[in-house]
């Protein structure tokens, strides 16, 4: 989870790299670092924490070089410090790295007893000495990397520099995202397009096993044999303008604003507003009516869309989903029947979890499809089909947009189902459509509760825990808003079934325990505000979070209730996200934390 950036460029390349890294700087933030070439000799400038502080050091020095590294941390092996920050380097080469060199115990020990002097407790360091060994053996650069990568085991990226060779960089990747950028006179490296975007927008997607040899004028790209290979060259849309926070205070803030803007653009891809129909590409490579189940895999937010839509493919498709986390489903052996459809859903399309459940579906002879917001990923570019979601880049670590976006796609593909297997009439499925068609207004209605959740939120930012309840689909939502608050207020938050709340956790309810309660009047309702009596009933405070019809029936009196438009059963998941994201937003921001770039957190776990 660190962002890797390379220049080999034509002008001082330190400010560059720090103006790139700016942009990887969601992927990880506990320490930052550049190195560039300085006439004859390698200097590199690292800062422990965030990337300001080392922009504050670079005022202080005067690098000038053109051809440099840079790397923003998010620590796995040896503690946030500047010793341990990147780059790792030797008089004679530079690295860079993201993701985990699994065998650098053994390898560590070997270059010691060969006597190179470590300076860190990473990883990362072992690829530094293990290249530094080959040069002094005489080894041109490029020789020595092809001798150092098969060496190396685990997921990576990285980004090598060499003392006395102002023409070159050198790249490699399994397992972490790397890409090339394609300048004028130019090339960089990133560990995505929106790094890259500064520079350029024509990337090459490195393949897992790629290694690329980098000039100014040429990039040679080999796979794991060391043969010269070619990948195609793509237009990124990623563009510089598409990562800043226009007039929001957060990333956040500006991407739980967007969700009417961007569900809109994911729903029309996906329907047909004037027929009032789902439309998915002709050519699928699966069979709706093949299916006897479905497999859902995912992590996290993705993870509580993908348990949102297992309701809505067994409601309007009768498709049973088995769905699992895919940290526990990679290792699970699941029996698969050959043929059957996986799901993947995946924000950046580089969740190492997913990925491994990804190839362990298509080992057992499944269809995988993806549902990703970053088309160009590893998961995207593995999947037999890519279902995208239209949300543009999320930089806030917490997910908000992507998650109703893949809402919006994954409702889109299980009404798709349902017509296909002839089990929802067209004129259900036309209802179901204009339902979802409205929910870019409803969004936009639902934001007006704001001013009312930030009054709320400074009561909440007093609780030491928090308890969230749902039924049906607003059971995931509940897990979702506890994920929300959690991760970016460090409160400690549980999503809780209304159903559940009997079975132990009511033992947790006295005054100090807001419970916040996600029921729109819909069939359960009824159960739900049972539940609510018997929190009031030991001076639990509710928040209760319904429609107008839900806050005439609730005979409980709540703390506070937010109301949200009315609108079919169908789409209140999608709606009754926007909530509980303010709420979490909004204790975040009022007790300080840093609420795009939380402690401990990253936005893509590119490691197990
Ligand atoms: C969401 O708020 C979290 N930051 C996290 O759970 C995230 O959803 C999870 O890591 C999965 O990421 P992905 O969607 O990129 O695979």
């Amino acid at each position: 989870m660190c962002g890797i950036v390379g220049i080999v460029g034509t002008e001082a390349a330190a400010s560059r790299l720090v103006g790139s890294l700016k942009r990887l700087e969601y992927r990880g933030y506990d320490s930052a670092g550049v190195a560039t070439l300085e006439g004859d000799e390698i200097c590199r400038v690292r800062a422990e924490g965030r990337l300001a502080a080392l922009a504050d050091k670079l005022e202080k020095t005067s690098l000038k070089g053109t051809v440099g590294i840079g790397h923003t941390r998010w620590a796995t092996h040896g503690a946030a410090t500047e010793g341990n920050a990147h780059p790792h380097a030797t008089d004679r080469v530079a690295v860079v790295h993201n993701g985990i060199i699994e065998n650098f115990r053994p390898l560590r020990e070997e270059l010691v007893a060969s006597g190179a002097r470590f300076q860190s407790e990473t990883d990362t360091e072992v690829v530094v000495h293990l290249i530094d060994r080959e040069l002094q053996l005489g080894r041109d650069p490029v020789t020595a990397v092809e001798r150092v990568l098969p060496r190396l085991e685990g997921a990576f990226s990285l980004a090598i520099l060499f003392r006395g060779h102002d023409n070159l960089l050198i790249g490699a990747r399994r397992g972490s995202p790397l890409a090339v950028g394609h300048g004028d006179g130019e090339m960089f490296l990133g560990s995505d397009a929106i790094a890259l975007a500064p520079f350029t927008n024509r990337v090459t997607y490195l393949e897992d096993g790629d290694w690329v040899v980098l000039s100014h004028d040429d990039a040679t790209i080999r796979d794991e044999a060391g043969q010269v290979i070619h990948r195609p060259q793509q237009l990124s849309q990623a563009s510089a303008l598409m990562v800043d926070k226009g007039n929001h205070r957060h990333f956040m803030a500006k991407e739980i604003h967007e969700q009417p803007e961007v569900v809109g653009h994911t729903l029309a891809r996906y329907i047909d507003f004037t027929g009032e129909t789902t439309k998915l590409p002709e050519d699928l490579p699966f069979d709706w009516t093949k299916l006897s189940r479905v497999v859902i895999c995912a992590c996290g937010t993705a993870y509580l869309a993908g348990l949102v839509a297992k309701y809505w493919f067994e409601r309007y498709a009768r498709l049973p989903v088995d769905i699992d986390i895919a940290s526990e489903f990679r290792y699970r052996e699941m029996p698969l029947d050959k043929g059957g459809l996986a799901i993947m859903i995946s924000q950046s399309g580089e969740t190492a979890d997913t990925l491994a459940a990804l190839r362990y579906c298509k080992g057992e002879g499944q269809t995988v499809a993806s549902v990703v917001n970053v088309p160009e990923s590893t998961i995207a570019r593995e999947s037999h089909v890519v279902f995208p979601t239209v949300a543009g880049p999320e930089i806030g670590v917490a997910s908000t947009k992507a998650f109703t976006c893949q809402l919006t796609v994954l409702a889109c593909l299980a009404l798709a189902a349902g017509r296909a297997r002839g089990v929802l009439s067209p004129d259900d499925e036309k209802t179901l459509v204009h339902a979802l068609a409205e929910v870019p207004r409803l969004m936009a209605a639902a934001l007006r509760v704001e001013p009312q959740i930030e009054a709320l939120a400074k009561t909440l930012a007093k609780a030491p825990d928090a308890l969230y309840l749902g039924r049906g689909t607003s059971y995931p939502l509940a897990l979702e808003g506890a994920l929300k608050l959690k991760e970016i207020s460090y409160i400690h938050a549980e999503g809780y079934a209304a159903g559940e709340l009997k079975h132990g956790p009511i033992a947790l309810i006295d005054e100090t325990m807001p419970v916040i309660v996600i029921a729109p009047h819909d069939q359960i309702f009824d159960k739900t505000v049972s539940n609510m009596q018997e929190v009031a009933a030991r001076g639990g405070r509710i928040i209760l979070i319904t429609d107008a019809k839900g806050a005439e029936a609730a005979t409980v009196d709540a703390a506070e209730t937010i109301v949200m438009p009315s609108m079919p059963a169908t789409v209140t998941p999608l709606v009754y996200a926007l909530p509980i994201q303010l709420l979490a937003y909004h204790t975040a921001v009022f007790m300080g934390t840093d609420v795009d770039q939380p402690r401990n957190l990253a936005k893509s776990v590119t490691v197990e």
